[in-house]
């Protein structure tokens, strides 16, 4: 029996950017669309665009972006106007679908709607007929399908289909259900789904509150579901959604049992999800499955003798499978241009411009030159860093120089910015040598900030490691992220918050742009 093929969907960029301290900007966005383009998804959920003019536009560009070789897709509730802002936000992709949800179990329908089944279900059945005036392809999801009562969660489906949907998704909203319930689940809406029309496919959306996201995903694909959404890292609500790299490989190592595969270019996972993390500033755990630094590290004795002997011994996939290889170059400041390039190239990126190049050669001189060992992890976040400077410089600040002082009394800063050709420079006294850096930076920029989460770690390995600061700052009720990375953790500080302080910038910049266009 040929095996069969997994529609894999990523909504990273809808439920998991609903996680606090994972909002990215447009630019931040895109640049992960692509790399999710890279890594081969069939689909991407690429937002909520009633939720604000920000997420509409960033949904447009990914649509602009990214849509011409994966479908995109975006949430809406079942209203007109949520409806009509995800039509106006990915109309221009090659293979735009309307994703619609609307709750099935009784305690959605009585605490949240205080409606009648058929009063909620005509709800449903009315938003499919108006998506599909818009667009062929319409996904409806039943919110909180684990907890629903089957019967009416079987007339739902069966209405929505009737009504046109052409994917039916059914998610465990609460990650409440456990593996054979929730295969058993599926299975028997496989079974009348089939009889029902035979085209529509069959999705589920897992939450992992009890750690079965990926295990309930299986049993669903064991039992007939034709497509999964998931994110990476397993990024999500609460305690996150199933993730992408979990079933991919689960699918991949245990071909033999599931007998599915997918389209996922495995090699591009953990570029995927490195990525992810410098994006959000959260970090995996280290021994999270696939993903996690520690996921291909054999620390004991006695498996390190085995794997010696042969790797099968203790290893059921490669970190090759994973794109792990690339981890373990180590370059030094003699390696050259040559070594250099091909470690760029390796991770994904084109720097076909050479002054662009000498520019990025120049800095993993220096980062070397500190380093002494510098590893594809910094290279990576040389590059992250240096290709998401943004082409608007004139407008963003830059930091020229700075001096801190420290002691247990007056911890000191002075700070010199640049922009443009404008040069500002300043002092200040703070609570430590942090606070007094922050506080002469944000009276020489004069923007209302407010610092609200920093942390710093160091994100390679080896003595000389480089420092990674992540921070928040908020602004007009919005929040805002700045990262940088520095063998000296002081600076690595200085430019995080001036990073941030020019997303806000950029952002106002963008809001500006959008309200021209309008
Ligand atoms: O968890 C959920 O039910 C969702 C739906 C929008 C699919 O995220
Ligand atoms: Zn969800």
């Amino acid at each position: 029996m040929t095996n069969r093929n997994v529609l894999v969907l990523d909504t990273t960029l809808r439920d998991g950017e609903q996680v606090p301290g994972a909002k990215l900007n447009t630019l931040q966005k895109i640049e992960f669309a692509q790399q999710l383009k890279r890594l081969h998804v069939d689909m991407i959920e690429a937002g909520f665009p009633a939720s604000s003019q920000g997420d509409f536009h960033a949904v447009q560009q990914i649509a602009k972006k990214v849509g011409d070789q994966i479908s995109i897709t975006a949430l809406a509730r079942a209203v007109k106007s949520d409806i009509d802002a995800v039509y106006e936000s990915i109309k221009l992709a090659q293979n735009p679908f309307i994703h619609i949800v609307l709750g099935t179990s009784n305690i959605h329908l009585e605490k949240k709607f205080a409606r009648s089944e058929d009063a909620v279900m005509q709800m449903g059945v009315d938003a499919v007929k108006y998506a599909k005036t818009l667009l062929p392809e319409v996904q409806y999801s039943t919110e909180d399908a684990s907890r629903s009562d089957y019967e009416y969660l079987w007339r739902t489906i069966e209405a929505v289909v009737k009504a046109g949907a052409t994917i039916i998704n059914v998610p465990d909203t609460v990650g409440y259900a456990v593996p054979e319930e929730f295969g058993d689940l599926i299975r028997r809406i496989n079974e009348r789904l089939k009889n029902l029309d035979d085209k529509v496919i069959l999705s589920v959306h897992c939450h992992n509150d009890l750690g079965m996201a990926t295990a309930n995903t299986l049993s669903a694909i064991k039992n007939g579901a034709q497509k999964v959404e998931c994110t990476i890292n397993g990024l999500g609500e609460r305690a996150g959604n199933t993730s992408l790299e979990e079933v991919v490989m689960g699918l991949k190592v245990r071909e033999n049992f599931y007998g599915c595969t997918t389209r996922i270019q495995t090699k591009e996972i953990l570029q995927t999800s490195r990525l992810l993390t410098h994006l959000t500033g959260l970090d995996v755990q280290v021994n999270k499955a696939i993903t996690g630094d520690n996921a291909f590290a054999h620390s004991s004795g006695i498996h390190q003798d085995g794997l010696l002997k042969d790797k099968n011994v203790y290893e059921i996939m490669s970190p090759e499978e994973v794109g792990g290889e690339k981890m373990e170059l180590i370059l030094t400041a003699r390696s050259g241009r040559h070594a250099f390039k091909n470690a760029v190239e390796r991770m994904g990126f084109s720097v076909t411009n050479t002054e662009e190049f000498e520019l990025l050669f120049e800095k993993f001189i220096t980062l070397a030159d500190a380093k002494k060992e510098v590893y594809d992890h910094d290279v990576f976040y040389l590059v992250t860093e240096h290709l998401n400077k943004p082409q608007s410089r004139g407008h963003l600040y830059e930091l020229a120089s700075f001096q801190v002082v420290t002691n247990d009394q007056y911890p000191t800063a002075s700070v010199e910015l640049k922009k443009g050709s404008d040069v500002l420079r300043g002092s200040s006294i703070g609570d430590g040598p942090i606070d007094a850096l922050y506080s002469v930076i944000k009276t020489l920029t004069d923007l209302d900030v407010q610092l609200t989460h920093y942390k710093i770690n160091s994100i390679s390995r080896g003595k000389e490691a480089v420092g990674r600061v992540h921070l928040q700052i908020s602004c007009d009720g919005k929040t805002y992220t700045g990262r940088a990375m520095d063998t000296d953790i002081i600076k690595a500080s200085a430019i995080a918050y001036i990073n941030g302080i020019n997303a806000v910038i950029l952002d106002q910049m963008e809001l500006a742009e959008n309200l021209v266009e309008q």
